[in-house]
C-alpha cells in the first residue's frame, strides 16, 4: 500500500464524511475496485478484460494490473461474498453447496450409474477457492515433467512449475505444537513471499486461544492411528511434504488458510493485495467474444466481450484494447468460446453462430474424478474442529498385488479404448489421447505417481472415522458443449464416468485398500468393530476383501445405495497441446487461430496430476501472467 495514497483517501473520507464506505475500503485508495455497476466500467478504456474472478482470473488480473503497466477489468458472474461465513470459515465446508455461490452443474445421465451427478464450482468472487475444501498439496514430480513433454515446452517441467507454484505462496511453517502432532515440511517446496497464506490448522491450546478459531487440528489418536494402519495394511509410508514432488505417502497436509484460521482464497489474497488498476465487475456474465472488423480465420482478433446481467437483459459490449482472457473455469470457458464461433464445426453450427476458428478440441478431453466414502463407527474423538488434514496417496503397487499384469493389460487395450472415446466424440485426436495415456502409464508404473487419494475423515460418515476414496488419474474422457447462445443456459456436461474399465478397477482396488486400513490396528481398535459403510453385511469380506461385482455396484449405486459423487476437479476442456493433437491453446495460453484470446484456467491443464488442484493452478496462472507480459514487453 502506498502511504501517500492512503492519506489522500483518509482526508477525502473526512471531508466527504463517507465514513462507512471508507471503512470498507480501508486497505487504501490504491486498492482494487469491486463494483456491480456496469455503467461505472463502460466509460473506461481497458487493456485486458478477463472473464471469471476465480483462482486463475485473479492471479492473472493482479499480475497484469500491478506495476502500472495496464488497466484490467475482470468480469464475474457471482457476487462479492467475501464476508459470508460460509466462505471465510473453512470449517463450514459444504454449506455453500447448492446456494447461489455454487454453479451446481448437472451432468447428463451417466451410462453406467444410470443417473445424473452434480459438479460443483464457485460462483462468487474467488471462484472455487471461495468454497473449496482448502486441502493443499501438489502432484508428483514426474507428472510435471510429463506435462512439459505433452505441452512441448520445458518451462512446464517440475522445476518450472515448482518455481511458479512457490511464487503464489507465503508459507507459514508448523509451530512446535503442530510438529508434536506429526506435521513435517520441506521448506524448498513452498514460497515465502507470495500473496497466498498457506499454513496448518492450529492445535487446541496452541497458538491463538480465541474460541472464534474453530479450525483446530484433530489432536486425538485417530490421525496418527491412520498413519500406522496404512503402513501395516498397504505399506504406505509417511512422506515429509506432499508439495515436494515426492507425494507417494501419507502426510499432515497444509491448508489454504491464514494464520487467523480464515480461508485463503484468490480473493482474500491476490484481489485484496491488488492496486487500483484492477477492477472487478460482479453480477455480470461474459457471454461471448466480440470480434474486430476484418478478423480472418487464421488470426481472429477480439475487440472485447459481450456482457449480460440477466437472462432477458440487454447485451452490452466492453472493449479490450489488448487481449481478452478467459478464466471462467473448465465448464464455462469452452462454452464461451463455442458461443463465439471457436470450436468444432458441428457444435458451432448447431448454435447457429458464424464459425471463426475451426478448433475441434474445444470442450473435449474433459477429465473428472469419482469419490466413495468408507466408514467405521466409533466413539469419535473431537479434540479439534478440523478440517481433517491427513491425506494418503498410495501408488499402484501398494493397491494391486498384480500391478505388473495390470500394466500389460492397460497397454494391450489402449488402442481399442482410444477408438471407443474417439467414436463417442469425447476426444478430438486419437494421437493426442494416446500420448496423454502413454505418459500417464509411465508416471503410474515407472515413477510410482500416486493413483488414488485416501482422505482420512474425523466424524464423516456421521459417528465414524471415514476414508474419502477417489482415483486421481482417470483414463476416461468426457466432454462439455454449449447448446444455446444464451449465457444463462448451462452447457451439457458428460464426464463419461467409468467409460474405460480400468477406472472402475482402480476405484475398487482403492476401496479394498481402504477396507484393509480400517481393519488394521491401531485404527481398528479406535472403532467399535471396523467398517460399517458399506459394511461387511453389504459387501462380505473374503480372500479379495469383497467381490468385485459387489464393490462395482456399490460404487455406481446400482445396488440401491447413493453411489459415487463427483470430486468437482473438472479440467482439460481447452487443453494446452499441439493443435493437431486436439489442443486448444499453445504454451503461451493463446487460443489457436486467434491473435489475442487466451485461456488461463483449469481448462488449459491437459491432464490430471495426483493432487488437489489449486496449488498447481496457481502455478499455471502465474506462468500465464508471465507469458502474457513477456509477449507484449
Ligand atoms: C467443491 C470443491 C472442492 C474443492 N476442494 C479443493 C481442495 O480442497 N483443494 C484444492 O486444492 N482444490 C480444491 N478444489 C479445486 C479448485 O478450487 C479448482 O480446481 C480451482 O479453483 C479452479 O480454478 P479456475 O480458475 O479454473 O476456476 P474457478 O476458481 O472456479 O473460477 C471461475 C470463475 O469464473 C466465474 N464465471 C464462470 N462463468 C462466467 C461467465 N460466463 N462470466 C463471468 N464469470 C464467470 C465463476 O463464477 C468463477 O468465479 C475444489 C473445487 C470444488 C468445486
Ligand atoms: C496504475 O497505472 C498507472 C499508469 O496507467 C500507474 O502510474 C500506476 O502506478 C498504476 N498503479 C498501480 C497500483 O500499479
Ligand atoms: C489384478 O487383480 C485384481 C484383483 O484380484 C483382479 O480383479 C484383476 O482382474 C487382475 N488383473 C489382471 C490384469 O490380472
Amino acid at each position: 500500500m502506498k502511504i501517500s495514497a492512503s492519506f489522500a483517501r483518509l482526508s477525502a473520507c473526512l471531508s466527504l464524511a463517507l465514513a462507512a464506505s471508507c471503512l470498507l475500503a480501508s486497505t487504501g485508495a490504491d486498492a482494487a475496485v469491486v463494483t456491480s455497476q456496469l455503467s461505472s466500467v463502460t466509460g473506461q478504456e481497458w487493456d485486458y478484460v478477463i472473464v471469471g474472478a476465480g483462482l486463475t482470473g485473479l492471479v492473472v488480473g493482479k499480475r497484469l494490473a500491478d506495476g502500472g503497466n495496464a488497466k484490467v477489468l475482470v468480469i464475474e458472474a457471482g457476487n462479492d461474498d467475501r464476508a459470508n461465513p460460509d466462505v471465510s470459515d473453512v470449517g463450514r465446508y459444504g454449506s455453500a453447496f447448492g446456494t447461489g455461490m455454487d454453479w451446481s452443474f448437472s451432468t447428463v445421465q451417466q451410462g453406467l450409474s444410470g443417473n445424473t451427478k452434480t459438479l460443483r464450482a464457485g460462483k462468487t468472487i474467488g471462484g472455487s477457492t471461495s468454497i473449496n475444501g482448502a486441502a493443499w498439496n501438489r502432484g508428483h514430480r514426474s507428472q510435471y515433467d510429463n506435462l512439459a513433454t505433452l505441452v512441448g515446452d520445458q518451462g512446464f517441467n517440475f522445476q518450472g512449475l515448482q518455481a511458479a507454484m512457490n511464487k503464489a505462496e507465503s508459507f507459514v511453517p508448523p509451530d512446535s505444537t503442530q510438529k508434536n502432532l506429526g506435521v513435517t515440511y520441506d521448506a524448498s517446496a513452498h514460497g515465502s513471499s507470495g500473496p497466498l497464506q498457506i499454513t496448518y490448522t492450529k492445535v487446541n491450546g496452541g497458538g491463538s486461544r480465541r474460541r472464534s478459531v474453530s479450525k483446530r487440528m484433530y489432536s486425538g489418536p485417530q490421525q496418527a492411528a491412520f498413519v500406522s494402519s496404512i503402513k501395516s495394511a498397504l505399506g504406505v509410508d509417511k512422506v515429509v511434504d506432499q508439495c515436494s514432488g515426492d507425494n507417494n505417502g501419507a502426510a499432515y497436509a497444509a491448508n489454504s488458510i491464514q494464520t487467523n484460521g480464515q480461508r485463503s482464497s484468490a480473493a482474500s489474497s491476490y484481489l485484496a493485495q491488488s492496486g487500483d488498476n484492477l477492477t472487478v465487475l460482479t453480477g455480470h456474465r461474459g457471454a461471448s467474444l466480440a470480434w474486430a472488423d476484418g478478423s480472418s480465420s487464421s488470426s481472429a482478433k477480439a475487440s472485447g466481450i459481450n456482457v449480460q446481467q440477466s437472462q432477458n437483459g440487454p447485451i452490452q459490449r466492453i472493449q479490450a484494447s489488448r487481449e481478452v482472457i478467459l478464466a471462467a473455469g473448465a465448464i464455462n470457458t469452452p462454452a464461451i468460446l463455442e458461443r463465439s464461433g471457436v470450436g468444432a464445426s458441428d457444435v458451432v453450427s448447431r448454435l447457429g453462430v458464424r464459425q471463426v476458428v475451426d478448433l475441434p478440441g474445444v470442450g473435449r478431453n474433459l477429465q473428472e474424478q469419482t469419490m466413495n466414502t468408507l466408514g467405521a463407527q466409533a466413539n469419535v474423538n473431537y479434540a479439534g474442529g478440523g478440517p481433517s488434514n491427513m491425506i494418503a496417496m498410495p501408488n499402484v503397487y501398494q493397491l494391486l498385488a498384480n500391478a505388473t499384469a495390470v500394466r500389460d493389460y492397460v497397454n494391450g487395450n489402449l488402442d481399442a479404448w482410444a477408438d471407443s472415446l474417439v467414436s463417442q466424440g469425447h476426444v478430438a485426436s486419437r494421437e493426442g489421447l494416446l500420448k496423454q495415456w502413454q505418459l500417464s502409464v509411465s508416471a503410474i508404473f515407472d515413477d510410482r505417481a500416486p493413483v488414488c487419494e485416501l482422505f482420512f475423515d474425523t466424524g464423516y460418515p456421521s459417528n465414524s472415522y471415514g476414508i474419502d476414496t477417489w482415483c486421481l488419474l482417470p483414463f476416461s474422457r468426457g466432454s462439455t458443449h454449449a447448446t444455446s447462445t444464451d449465457a444463462f443456459t448451462d452447457p451439457t456436461i458428460n464426464p463419461n464416468y467409468f467409460a474405460i474399465p480400468i477406472d472402475m478397477d482402480m476405484q475398487v482396488a482403492a476401496l479394498r485398500g481402504g477396507r484393509r486400513i480400517l481393519q488394521a490396528d491401531p485404527l481398528r481398535s479406535l472403532t467399535y468393530n471396523g467398517e460399517t459403510t458399506p459394511g461387511f453385511g453389504h459387501i462380505p469380506d473374503g480372500t479379495n476383501h469383497g467381490l468385485y461385482r459387489r464393490w462395482r455396484d456399490w460404487v455406481l449405486g446400482t445396488d440401491g445405495t447413493g453411489g459415487f459423487s463427483s470430486v468437482s476437479h473438472q479440467i482439460a476442456t481447452c487443453s494446452m497441446m499441439p493443435r493437431e493433437q486436439g489442443g486448444v491453446v499453445d504454451p503461451t495460453f493463446k487460443v489457436y487461430g486467434t491473435d489475442n484470446v487466451r485461456v488461463v484456467d483449469a481448462s488449459a491443464l491437459p491432464v490430471q496430476v495426483s493432487a488437489h488442484l489449486s496449488s498447481t493452478l496457481y502455478g499455471l496462472a502465474e506462468k500465464a501472467a508471465e507469458a502474457i507480459q513477456g509477449g507484449q514487453a
